[in-house]
């Protein structure tokens, strides 16, 4: 049901975190996969598990906040793998602060990665999707791009920003049988929540349903769902994944 096997996926932000869960999980699926972080030499890791699966992985530098470096990036992976199936605009930041204390520069930041980032990687995979009349696009955005969060004005209009942006790219690539979703993660076990203290991680649970925070497996498993033909029939959905938090 969820087979990959022949597909190219391409995910940004794979050296650690949701991003090497993703790969992982694409490739344990049948995909090769081209990795993309800020520095080739961070994905290494990444690439290990991808080949101890038997597929293949390629590693990328590329900043998908730069123009320039994401048309290179994307041609070097055009060029390496001959096409791209899926894409998946996971890499992301965050640079929080109250609207009162936040900086233009942390602004500017967050949503050039966040947003304008997915914006680059978009245009530049889909010109052969459409070509080919075949492609799915992931786009990781964040529940805090549907509810809002206080301390984190930016993060939250990048996120809400990648939700319209995959609504809008779902209606403008569906004759070319390209489809374009995006996952809205909750509180996933990372680094970043595994260093908040036991307090806040107790109050943060009370507001999750099912009582527990996610794993970065819990948002892999959905995007190979929408990255599969498991989901042939689904475009320009939000799909929370987030124990229930936002409903
Ligand atoms: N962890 C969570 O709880 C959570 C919740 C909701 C949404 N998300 C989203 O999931 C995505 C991954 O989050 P994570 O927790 O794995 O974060 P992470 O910080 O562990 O990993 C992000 C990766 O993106 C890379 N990256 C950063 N800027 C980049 C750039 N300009 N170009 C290319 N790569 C770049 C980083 O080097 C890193 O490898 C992000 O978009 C994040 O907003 C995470």
């Amino acid at each position: 049901m969820f087979n990959l096997n022949d597909k190219v996926a391409v995910v940004t932000g794979a050296a650690r975190g949701l991003g090497q869960a993703i790969a992982v999980k694409l490739a344990e699926a049948g995909a090769d996969v081209a990795l993309c972080d800020l520095k080739a030499e961070w994905l290494e890791e990444t690439a290990g598990k991808v080949r101890a699966l038997g597929r293949r992985a390629e590693m990328y530098g590329v900043n998908v906040a730069d123009g320039e470096s994401v048309a290179a990036g994307i041609k070097a992976i055009e060029k390496d793998f001959e096409k791209i199936d899926v894409l998946v605009n996971n890499a992301g930041i965050t640079k929080d602060g109250l609207l009162m204390r936040m900086s233009e520069e942390d602004w500017d930041a967050v949503l050039d990665v966040n947003l304008k980032g997915v914006f680059l990687c978009t245009k530049a995979a889909t010109r052969g999707m459409m070509k080919r009349r075949s492609g799915t696009i992931v786009n990781i955005a964040s529940v805090i791009g549907l509810m809002g969060n206080a301390g984190q004005a930016n993060y939250a209009a990048s996120k809400g920003g990648v939700i319209s942006f995959s609504k809008t790219v779902a209606k403008e690539l569906a004759s070319r049988n390209v489809r374009c979703n995006a996952v809205a993660p909750g509180f996933i076990r990372t680094a970043m929540t595994d260093k908040l203290d036991e307090e806040v991680q107790g109050k943060m649970k009370e507001l999750i349903p099912l009582g527990r925070f996610g794993e970065p497996e819990d948002v892999a498993n959905v995007v190979l769902f929408l990255a599969s033909d498991a989901s042939a029939y689904v475009t320009g959905q939000v799909l929370s994944t987030c124990g229930g938090m936002v409903m």
